[in-house]
């Protein structure tokens, strides 16, 4: 009978084969127009579930798109784990600058690219493997196994938490593994325990009820795209802070302790800024890059329209104009709260010939785990056993706000568990996962399971 680190090699090719076959389904979650495709990933992860030994899987309907739920539950007085993922993805455009198709997985330099590779297809199906691994090399998993893989975490998880609440015991565990992040760089493998929150928003701004001749009424009426630059550009001064009144009421300071430990990881400004081609790097002032992205909170435009932006030239004034703005969050500021403080703050700075809507889009706050807790360590041990190497904990500026959901509903710790790199071009075209990293990823998720196992 051969290991589970031995199974696990054999069977990379199969393993691969079964990856690309699941990036080949288009699951964009945001995109009506996929809505057979998302409904044939969790379908297709349901048959995987069964065929890799879960003695149930099931799809379950939601308002949304759907969620799928597998079991091993034949390891009684052992610890259970509950495994969270997801298979739908973000769009893949603009198409037109990756090297090969988004959803035609293709293989270079011993990475896979494909829409969904890391974020989040290639990462989930570690703990599937592992899973696997365990009951086909001894017949018994060290642990019960749960998994909960939705289909709407690029949309806002809008319909998990409910579904969370409505299946406390049937999702009842000690402990909630997520591979859905990144490891700090493939020499320095690494334990996220700290995420950022999130608070995102749409604002409309009307002025008049119709698009208007420049000439004609230019001068005599407000222009909204100018009213919305304004009011955007009162959010943030010069040196990076966000100018929302209280918006740092409830900011965590950093301690001594934490930045010290910050600034121990080997991170270059110079390589980062090379890394994403940036003249130079620009934040909070008085605070190292580490810290902006990992411990404070930020609020960024993402997305911004109205008027002529066709070829050439138009004389008008726009009737309207909006933005996408969004908030990272840090411990201990909410999304309510923030929301309600941004909303004010905007209403404050429209000039009064300005009709303002605030829409909140989805939110959720910050997380952050002790890393002495048991789980944590656990995790440790099994990412030193498979990658040779002692991991760090780091954190992340990006958000999976169903994390804080789990702590909350079923009161117990998360472990991040992610073999991602941090230049994976998640969201981004040529998206890709490394493959040796996959690998090492099955091998640590499977001995995650026996650390986890061992302290029954
Ligand atoms: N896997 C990411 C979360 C993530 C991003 C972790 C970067 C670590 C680093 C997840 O799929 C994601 O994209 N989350 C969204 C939030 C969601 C509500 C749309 C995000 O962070 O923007
Ligand atoms: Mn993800
Ligand atoms: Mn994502």
């Amino acid at each position: 009978m051969s290991t589970v680190a031995g199974y696990l090699a054999e069977n990379r090719p199969r393993h691969l084969d079964q990856l690309s076959e699941l990036l080949r389904i288009p699951s964009v979650s945001t995109d009506p127009g996929r809505r057979e495709d998302v409904a044939r990933a969790a379908a297709w992860l349901k048959a995987r579930l069964r065929e890799a030994g879960c003695t149930s899987a099931e799809i379950h309907p939601t308002e949304g798109h759907p969620v799928v739920y597998g079991e091993w539950l034949s390891a009684p007085g052992r610890p259970t784990i509950l495994v969270y993922g997801h298979y739908d993805v973000q769009p893949a455009d603009p198409l037109e600058l990756w090297t090969s198709p988004p959803f035609e997985p293709s293989i270079r330099d011993g990475r896979i690219y494909a829409r969904g590779a890391t974020d989040d297809k290639g990462q989930l199906s570690i703990h599937v493997n592992a899973l696997e691994a365990h009951l086909r090399t001894s017949g018994r998993c060290p642990v019960n196994v749960k998994f909960l893989i939705e289909g709407e975490e690029e949309i806002g998880s809008p319909h998990l938490t409910p579904f969370i609440e409505a299946n406390r015991k049937r999702l009842s565990c000690d402990a909630v593994v997520v591979s859905d992040t990144a490891i700090f760089s493939k020499k320095v493998p690494s334990i996220c325990h700290g995420l950022r929150g999130l608070a995102y928003f749409q604002v409309d701004v009307r002025g008049t009820d119709h698009d208007l001749h420049s000439g004609s009424f230019g001068g005599a009426v407000i222009n909204p795209a100018f009213a919305l630059a304004q009011m955007l550009a009162a959010l943030k001064d010069a040196r990076g802070k966000v100018k929302v009144p209280g918006f740092y009421d409830r900011v965590r300071k950093l301690t001594p302790a934490e930045r010290k430990s910050f600034a121990s990881l080997p991170h270059s400004d110079a390589r980062f800024k090379k890394e994403i081609g940036a003249p130079e790097l620009h934040g909070e002032a008085g605070f190292t890059t580490l810290e902006r992205l990992w411990a404070r909170p930020t609020i960024e435009i993402n997305g911004i329209w109205g008027g002529f932006t066709g070829e050439g030239a138009k004389t008008v004034i726009p009737a309207e104009a909006h933005a996408k703005i969004s908030c990272r969050l840090v411990p201990n500021q909410t999304p309510a709260e923030i929301g309600r403080k941004v909303e004010a703050y905007l209403r404050k700075l429209a000039p009064k010939a300005v009709r303002v809507k605030v829409k909140n889009l989805h939110g959720g706050p910050a997380w952050l785990a002790e890393t002495g807790h048991p789980a944590l360590q656990a995790a440790g041990r099994a990412v030193e056993r498979a990658f040779g190497k002692r991991p760090v904990f780091t954190r992340e500026g990006g958000s999976i706000p169903v994390i804080a959901s789990f702590t909350r509903l079923l009161g117990v710790p998360s472990v991040l568990l992610g073999v991602g790199l941090q230049d994976d071009n998640a969201h981004a075209p040529d998206e890709k996962l490394d493959l040796d990293l996959f690998f090492r990823g099955n091998e640590a998720a499977a001995y995650l399971m026996e650390e986890m196992g061992s302290r029954a």
